[in-house]
């Protein structure tokens, strides 16, 4: 592409950032929308953030993704936070409107979204997440927001999971365990979709998060982990005849919607969806 004078820039924020695959994905939708615009990764040290934020105003940069770990950190130096975003206290989207700093959580829209394109329906369903780190407050709020009617959270730090609990209880009912083997085998068969939020099977020599042997047959399983495309969580529940999702499409649509927000236009999802494949799976 030729940058010109006009040229209106966009980026991602975060430490590191190097590993970031949004740089391809939103390089290649605003190409493909004919937007003459640049996404650029900004490498941020923590102590830096305000400052990079100042930046941002400053420099006229139109908009900005946030990533580890500066998500939750950046909320106190926006200016106007969207619902999602200030339910959640973080933000992964900014945009600069006129030097004002608007902040979006399109994490739990783009996890929600990832399960519609799927034709999974949430409505007055069971779901049993693992995790409560920082993915799985915005899945779990998806979720309840989606419409399940009990939220049943597993982690193996307890007092992350009551924490959880308790923010995501103003939304619906929501029950927390430790991560225990006889409590997961309790709670499993009352499931209609599982999730695993945990980095748990990133690597093949991960443990396993329970007995995959106990995953009830003809369920929804889904993992948010994108590398490897197929999780030792998932394969085993496609043994078990369950339908599974990972998380590359929670991936493509957190983009997918941060496009729109920064555009206002539809993006092309296609393509993103592509370009996400081809460099990740080849
Ligand atoms: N698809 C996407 O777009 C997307 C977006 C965000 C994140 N992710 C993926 O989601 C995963 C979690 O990210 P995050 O930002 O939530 O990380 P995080 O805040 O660090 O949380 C990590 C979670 O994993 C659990 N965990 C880690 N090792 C474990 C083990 N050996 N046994 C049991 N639980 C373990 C932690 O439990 P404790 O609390 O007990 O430590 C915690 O619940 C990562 O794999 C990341 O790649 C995907």
């Amino acid at each position: 592409m030729e940058i010109r004078g006009s040229t209106t820039v966009y980026g991602i924020i975060g430490y590191p950032v190097k590993h970031s695959l949004s740089p391809l994905m939103q390089t290649a939708a605003f190409q493909e929308a004919g937007i003459d615009a640049v996404y650029v990764p900004f490498e941020v040290k923590p102590e830096h953030l305000k400052t990079a934020l100042d930046g941002i105003r400053a420099l006229n940069v139109m908009g900005v993704n946030v990533t580890i770990p500066h998500k939750e950190r950046v909320v106190e130096f926006i200016d106007f936070l969207d619902e999602d975003a200030e339910f959640l206290g973080a933000v992964n989207t900014i945009k600069n409107v006129e030097g004002k700093l608007h902040g979006y959580n399109t994490d739990a829209v783009g996890f929600y979204r990832s399960l519609v394109e799927e034709g999974i329906a949430l409505k007055g369903k069971t779901a049993v997440m693992f995790g409560a780190g920082g993915a799985a407050k915005a899945v779990g709020y998806a979720l309840l927001k989606g419409g399940v009617k009990f939220l049943h959270i597993f982690n193996r730090n307890f007092s992350r999971a009551k924490e959880l609990g308790d923010l995501l209880s103003r939304l619906g009912n929501v029950l927390v365990y430790p991560l225990k083997e006889s409590a997961v085998e309790t709670v499993l068969p009352t499931a209609d979709v599982i999730v695993n939020t945990t980095s748990v099977g990133m690597k093949s020599s991960d443990p396993h998060l329970f007995d995959y042997s106990k995953i009830p047959e003809g369920k929804t399983v889904v993992d948010i982990i994108y590398t490897p495309p197929e999780t030792e969580l998932l394969k085993a529940a496609k043994k078990k005849g369950c339908k599974v999702v990972n998380g590359l499409g929670m991936l493509l649509y957190q983009g997918v919607a941060a496009f729109e927000i920064w555009t206002g236009r539809k993006a092309p999802a296609e393509l993103m969806k592509k370009v996400l494949l081809e460099e990740l799976y080849g």
